[in-house]
């Protein structure tokens, strides 16, 4: 139910910091360490590689994932769209591990990878949102990521916990392989959901953002580097699917490679700019564009903002900052969608899931 909401899609926005509670909540044992089962960490220790399987939303969230399984977890990680896996089968390693990452549990695309490679005596692990789904109870192992029905086509709230979990499941390998942490995952991620919070309560914000430079763009950039690139896929997928604006997420700087060309006076480049150590490169790139007429909304993170910077969100641990700089990129889809009339939860020629290949 949408109670007060007028979208389920708002209602799921708002409540992704719930979701992060509780996922700490459900891996979290009665000694606040990580509780995973047993066969997924041995499962996760005997591979030599991962290949991540997805589509859509869920292929970004895998892409952050890649990042937190290597860096974290020192174990190599392809990320695969599911459509292009079969036909595109990469030479595969001695001993891989195959992870599904799908909030329905019913993406068919996905689905047909894992007959094929269950065919081929591979083991799986499901991560979904549905725990008795298709993908769930044909993979050999299931991690639950506990964000409540996701009804709004746009996904949103499965999004960020896929990504969370993403991140526990990397930190349980670390600790079971005896390697250093980066973090304490459910400190951090408690710390990500009143990030969470404070963002869900600027929506004003970016409604104005979105009037005063989206009201009638034909067309919108999202360019970022490291990581922000990954969100930036998934702030320009949102923005499409739902509001129908043509919008393309680049790495920062791969633009000036031919991209570049289609920037005219006026054109929206929302560039994200939270990593430390990309935030001068990102910054030239977005120089590079205002001096061809972009207009530029800098979405940075706090202690790396700069006054023209158009929105800042709260500092958070600099590999989950995918999980807040989403918030705003999902918000600014929200109301541009809105601004526009759009159906916001059920866009036209788009379903909950693909059930197709
Ligand atoms: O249920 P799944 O996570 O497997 O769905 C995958 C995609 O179809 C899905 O993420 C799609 O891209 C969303 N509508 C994006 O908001």
């Amino acid at each position: 139910e949408k109670g007060t909401y007028p979208h389920f899609m708002l209602k799921e926005i708002d409540e992704q910091p719930f979701v992060m509670r509780r996922i700490i909540q459900e891996y979290q044992d009665t000694d606040n360490n990580l509780k995973l089962d047993d066969a997924i960490r041995n499962a996760m220790t005997a591979c030599d590689r991962i290949y991540i399987i997805a589509a859509g939303t869920s292929y970004h969230a895998g892409l952050v994932g890649k990042q937190f399984l290597e860096k974290m977890a020192g174990i190599p990680v392809e990320v695969h769209v599911a459509s292009e896996f079969s036909y595109n089968m990469p030479l595969l390693s001695e001993k891989p591990l195959f992870v599904f990452i799908s909030q329905s549990g019913e993406t068919a695309d996905s689905r047909s990878v894992l007959v094929k490679i269950k065919e081929m005596g591979y083991p799986a692990l499901t991560i979904t949102n549905v725990p008795g789904s298709t993908l769930s109870r044909e993979a050999d192992f299931t991690l639950n990521l506990y964000a409540g029905p996701e009804i709004a086509v746009a996904s949103t709230k499965a999004y960020t916990a896929q990504i969370a979990v993403l991140a526990i499941l990397a930190v349980d390998t670390a600790r079971a392989k005896d390697l250093e942490l980066a973090f304490d995952p459910l400190q951090e991620l408690a710390i990500v959901a009143n990030a969470m919070e404070a963002l869900t309560d600027q929506k004003e914000t970016i409604e104005e953002l979105v009037r005063n430079n989206l009201g009638t763009t034909r067309n919108a950039f999202f360019i970022g580097r490291g990581s922000d690139y990954f969100v930036c896929l998934e702030g320009a997928l949102k923005l499409k699917e739902i509001s129908y604006i043509q919008a393309e997420g680049f790495a920062g700087g791969e633009l000036k490679h031919g991209t570049i060309a289609l920037i005219e006076e006026g054109t929206p480049v929302i560039a994200l700019a939270t990593q430390e150590n990309v935030n001068y490169s990102i910054r030239s790139n977005v120089q590079e564009v205002v001096a061809r007429g972009a207009n530029d909304l800098i979405f940075s993170m706090k202690g790396l903002e700069q006054d023209t910077d158009a929105f800042v969100v709260p500092h958070v641990h600099e590999l989950l900052t995918p999980l807040v700089s989403v918030v705003p990129m999902q918000l600014l889809a929200y109301y541009a969608a809105l601004n526009r009339d759009c159906d916001v939860d059920k866009p036209r020629n788009l379903a909950k899931s693909v059930t197709v290949e």
